[in-house]
């Protein structure tokens, strides 16, 4: 079956090894097809989305050997620049591709890729700042023809942050004739491994990590190997089941300096934190109390990825509480379904408001998306009796093995 089995009610003790970032690997495997030549990505999640977007860029031509969690990614034969559909409809993140693909072989026709059920995920910002970079794009119905004689940078002020359009944008900028200025970027610590991994092989960025990004075209880029930074969210969602459970767990490798907004949370919840270069130890002995006013927000406020995680922690929290989502326009998807295990919350457009419990109940679950379905995961582990929580693909998009890390923390859970 495709699922999850979870006899919760245990606390949690011991340390997990923090997995490579989803959201950084993605866009730099596409920032590999700008590369005539080799590239070696050390640190890869072995996770799903990573499978898609390899298959995809065999597609396009790319050698791929992997080995463990080292990819090397040979781009010298990148031709073809039409997606397969049914690669691009599985594989959202298949538009990180397009400005790499654009700045190398001049045309791309490709699927919309397909929204999700937490937003409409539109691209509008990524196809307009494209235009202005010397792209023809024909829109069909379900997708478009890209074409470009050559891209030239210019000057993009982003109306919203977007992580995406920034990556893309700066994707096409780098090999680019002249300079490009992308104002109101995105600063998430995923651009910043971009804009690293980019410099490395050659690439003149300045501004990385604020909102302000300089890139200066290049004529080419030279081959690379590139570390993965650890995955902040996968590490704050491991830190949210030990607010769900109690107990002590030690976060190996988590990204300290990048989870500031998401341990200050867990601090006010009542849980200790304790920094370090190996990682985050989290305690949670005492019962946890609710955040004063929790609000998703860009990097560097709390992430929206780890929304659905501290929530679950919140349903099992002393008190009143409130948590808002500002990103997505549909992220409380699983409001529902911690309803049924127990859980007091009332929602309101993008607020819920959460009244503690002591005690969750297990029950039969369904994942409708990655971040949703992890939640229901640590909420089962948290709950009382047994749960499953079922479509674990959704949580394998993202989580290695999100049922072995939680396993050595001294959760009971399996795959069924
Ligand atoms: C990235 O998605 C992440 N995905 C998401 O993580 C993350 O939630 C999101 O950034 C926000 O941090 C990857 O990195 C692969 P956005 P992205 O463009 O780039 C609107 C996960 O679970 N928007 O920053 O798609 C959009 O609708 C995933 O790992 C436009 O209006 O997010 C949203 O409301 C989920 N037009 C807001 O901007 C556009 O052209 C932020 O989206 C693009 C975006």
């Amino acid at each position: 079956m495709d699922a999850i089995q979870i006899y919760g009610g245990n606390c949690l003790h011991g340390q997990v090894r923090i997995q490579g970032s989803k959201n950084a690997v993605l866009p730099i495997l596409a920032a590999a097809l700008l590369i005539d030549g080799v590239c070696e990505i050390e640190n890869c999640p072995a996770i799903s989305d990573v499978y898609h977007m390899l298959r995809l860029m065999e597609s396009l031509c790319c050698t791929i050997d992997r080995n463990g969690h080292t990819v090397r990614v040979d781009a010298a034969g990148v031709s073809r620049c039409d997606m397969p559909p049914d690669s691009v409809g599985v594989m959202r993140s298949s538009i990180m591709l397009l400005g790499a693909l654009l700045a190398r072989t001049g045309s791309v026709s490709m699927q919309y890729p397909g929204g999700c059920v937490i937003g409409s995920r539109p691209i509008d910002l990524h196809l307009e700042g494209l235009r202005k970079m010397g792209v023809v794009i024909r829109e069909r119905e379900d997708g478009f023809d890209a074409e470009t004689k050559g891209l030239t940078g210019a000057v993009h002020r982003l109306p919203i942050v977007s992580v995406g359009a920034t990556e893309n944008l700066v994707l096409a900028a780098v090999l680019a004739n002249g300079n490009t200025v992308i104002e109101n970027a995105a600063k998430e610590p995923e651009i910043t491994a971009l804009c690293d991994f980019l410099i490395k092989a050659g690439a003149k960025i300045e501004g990385v990590g604020t909102k302000r990004l300089c890139i200066r075209g290049v004529e080419k880029l030279h081959e690379v190997s590139y570390k993965v930074p650890a995955d902040r969210i996968v590490a704050g969602t491991y830190l949210a089941a030990c607010l769900c459970c109690g107990g002590e767990v030690f976060l190996k490798g988590a990204p300290c300096m990048q989870m500031k907004a998401v341990s200050a949370a867990a601090a006010s919840m009542g849980a200790g934190i304790e920094e370090s270069k190996e990682g985050i130890a989290v305690t949670c002995i005492e019962r946890r109390v609710m955040p004063p006013g929790l609000i998703t927000a860009c990097y560097p406020g709390f992430p929206t990825d780890l929304q659905s995680a501290f929530l679950a922690a919140m349903t099992l929290a002393d008190g009143e509480g409130v948590l808002e989502e500002t990103i997505f326009e549909n992220r409380f998807r699983i409001v529902p379904q911690l309803r049924q295990m127990g859980a007091r919350i009332d929602c309101q457009k993008n607020k819920v408001c959460v009244s503690g419990v002591r005690t969750l109940c297990g029950t039969t679950l369904r994942a409708e998306e990655l971040r949703g379905g992890a939640a229901l995961v640590i909420a089962g582990c948290a709950a009382q009796g047994r749960s499953v929580v079922k479509n674990r693909h959704f949580i394998e998009r993202g989580y290695e093995d999100i049922c072995h890390d939680l396993c050595s923390l001294g959760a009971r859970c399996k795959k069924e």
